[in-house]
């Protein structure tokens, strides 16, 4: 089969080929697309790690190298992790080191409670999060402290009505949420919020029915799911829309077979990975969410996936911190 581009396309997943394109990304650091994306590298080590532990492959990165080049980006005057040696630290990059971490049982490594401080520190008046000392605001950088505060067991030192009332407040008259209060809905934002309120327990703030409705919506007739009404599909929000519709528990809403297609559709099968779409090329980001999503529509020989956290359902069951939601049943290979 073969896709408009003239690149061969699948049906299958095909795991060994993504599972080989993980393990080779950043092998070549000579590469200038290596040092272009090096704000991203910690996000982009946390994307690669739970695409394979999707697959079951977790053992394809090797777990000592991971986690020194995770504890080499801890930023010592802020207290949190920077996304590259010596980058300042962000609580973007300090929630994907602690993913890591956590996916690895080394959390012991780091400073918890200077951690907590440096999350802490960025909540605003107003409830919501900065991303970093520069102040940014979004309400991702409230879910990341949300969930960074859970994986750390420190909950506890929220002041959670703030946090709720903030997210609360970006709720648009479509069901949806924005990245601030008065911002457009876009189905990140949407997962963000959901899955911050599912995290506190506050889900029944919100009016579901509607919400799962304008998710529902994002499916286009090729089955892919887009951002926002009139924008272009795009394989990322195989999980933002995924994620979110199935912490609400209708996942049924959506053509599972139809979205699976064309997830499958955008791999490549020459040099592995997935793109945001079919043709384009492949990256770390657009394969861990063309992954997941399968995972959650339930394709046969994938981990589950807890689409509140992003992380193994069995490891988010380990640590007692599985809400409740359900995937589609996992399919067996026919
Ligand atoms: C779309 O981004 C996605 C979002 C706005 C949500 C991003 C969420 C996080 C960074 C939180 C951490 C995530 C996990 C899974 C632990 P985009 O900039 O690609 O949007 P566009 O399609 O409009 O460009
Ligand atoms: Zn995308």
């Amino acid at each position: 089969m073969s896709s408009s581009s003239g690149k061969p396309s699948s049906t299958e997943l095909n795991i060994p080929l993504h599972v080989k394109y993980i393990q080779t990304l950043g092998q070549n650091k000579d590469d200038l697309m290596y040092h272009m994306t090096s704000h991203l590298r910690m996000n982009a080590i946390y994307w690669g790690l739970m695409a394979l532990c999707i697959m079951n492959r977790k053992d394809a990165l090797d777990r000592d190298e991971t986690i020194e080049f995770v504890l080499s980006c801890w930023d010592d005057e802020a207290g949190a992790f920077g996304a590259h040696p010596g980058h300042d630290a962000h609580i973007l990059s300090t929630l994907s080191a602690i993913q890591v971490l956590t996916i690895h049982d080394a959390v012991d490594k780091i400073d918890v409670s200077r951690v907590v401080k440096f999350i802490l520190s960025l909540q605003q008046p107003s409830g919501v999060f900065a991303g970093d000392s520069f102040g940014e605001i979004d309400t991702r950088f409230s879910y990341i402290a949300v969930q960074a505060l859970s994986l750390l067991g420190h909950l506890d030192k929220l002041d959670v009505e703030k946090t709720v009332a903030y997210v609360l407040k970006c709720r648009n008259f479509d069901g949806g949420f924005g990245a601030v209060i008065g911002a457009e809905s876009h189905s990140g934002q949407v997962f963000v919020c959901v899955a911050l309120l599912a995290i506190l327990d506050k889900l029944d703030e919100i009016d579901q029915d509607t919400l799962a409705w304008w998710l529902a919506e994002r499916q286009l007739p090729n089955g892919g799911l887009n951002g926002r009404p009139q924008k272009l599909e795009d394989v990322c929000y195989s999980f933002w829309v995924l994620s979110a519709i199935s912490i609400l528990d209708k996942l049924t809403w959506i053509d599972a077979d139809k979205l699976a297609g064309f997830i499958l559709s955008a791999q490549d099968l020459e040099n592995g990975g997935i793109a945001d779409r079919p043709g384009d090329q492949p990256d770390v980001f657009h394969t861990i969410f063309g992954v997941a999503g399968l995972s959650l529509l339930g394709h046969p020989g994938l981990e589950d996936v807890d689409p509140v956290y992003c992380l193994p359902a069995s490891l988010t069951e380990k640590l007692g911190l599985r809400k409740a939601w359900r995937a589609l049943p996992r399919r067996t290979v026919s």
